[in-house]
């Protein structure tokens, strides 16, 4: 894989790579699109990566549709599938992790400790693997993206991360691999979250108080059956909660709750005031 990235940027082809554990859906598409859109050739790993999930997490029911996700990513034009057996990445003796703090400790790091620990672990072996010029992420994912972001500038990584906006169903769900856990009940009730991110926006827009805007948001959330691990409104950079925050990024809406067996994310940016 490396051979080939190598060759390929070369011969003056800028290649482009997005990372994925596969189940892949039309969130990824379009980061595989804008992908081909910006770069002479694109690299798409597939790897359900066990370190970034908790002993008590879905490693093991995971979805791992190979064959259909191989079909989308020809469709698609990806150049090459990479993915790698888990000894590959983690060979016998294995024993190094990248541990990232900073924007990693609050939110998902609070809630699963260990999980960033291991995303970035797997990211950078990744980006060894296959050394491409620029590599493409999910918005949905926020701090997954600023915890990459911070590992890349502190490692001094030669890749570029760009950001792509987050594919929504026509309710407004955000896609994601899990959503495909939600029974036909907890799938209808999941429009709660767009719908409170929708109300959210609107109350910012008024003046409304952080703290007044997180609570009815919770509170909906709670009354469609949800468990919230947090919705709060934070500095997209920091990360801290715009309340507590020192220096004055954009707002964002970051947000993790669960319904039945499944953990659901969310975010949305909003408007300075
Ligand atoms: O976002 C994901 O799918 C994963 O966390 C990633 C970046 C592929 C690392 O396993």
């Amino acid at each position: 894989m490396r051979r080939r990235v190598l060759a390929t940027a070369a011969g003056g082809t800028q290649v482009g790579f997005v990372p994925t554990m596969g189940a892949l859906h039309a969130g990824h598409e379009s980061l595989v699109r804008r992908a081909t859109s910006e770069c002479g050739a694109v690299a798409v790993s597939i790897f359900v990566n066990p370190t970034q999930f908790g002993p008590r997490e879905d490693f093991a029911r995971y979805p791992r549709p190979f064959e259909a996700d191989l079909e989308r990513l020809r469709a698609a034009r990806a150049d090459w599938v990479f993915a790698p057996s888990a000894d590959a990445i983690y060979p016998p003796g294995d024993a190094t992790r990248i541990r990232v703090a900073g924007p990693a400790e609050r939110w998902e790091g609070a809630f699963r400790p260990g999980h960033f620990d291991g995303v970035a672990t797997v990211v950078a072996k990744l980006f060894a693997i296959v050394p491409a010029a620029t590599a493409y992420f999910g918005e949905k994912d926020w701090q997954q993206c600023a915890v990459i972001r911070r590992m890349v500038t502190d490692l001094v990584l030669p890749v570029r991360v760009v950001v792509c906006p987050t594919v929504r169903e026509p309710d407004g769900l955000a896609m994601s691999s899990r959503n495909a856990y939600l029974s036909p009940e907890d799938r209808r009730r999941a429009a709660a979250i767009p719908a409170g991110l929708e109300r959210a926006v609107e109350a910012w827009g008024r003046g409304d108080a952080a703290a007044t805007i997180e609570a009815d948001a919770c509170e909906r959330l709670s009354e469609a059956g949800f468990t919230v691990d947090y919705w709060r409104i934070v500095c997209e950079e920091s990360l801290e909660p715009v309340d507590e925050a020192a220096s004055g990024g954009a707002p964002r809406i970051l947000l993790a709750c669960r319904l039945g067996g499944t953990r659901l994310i969310d975010t949305l940016g909003l408007a300075r005031r």
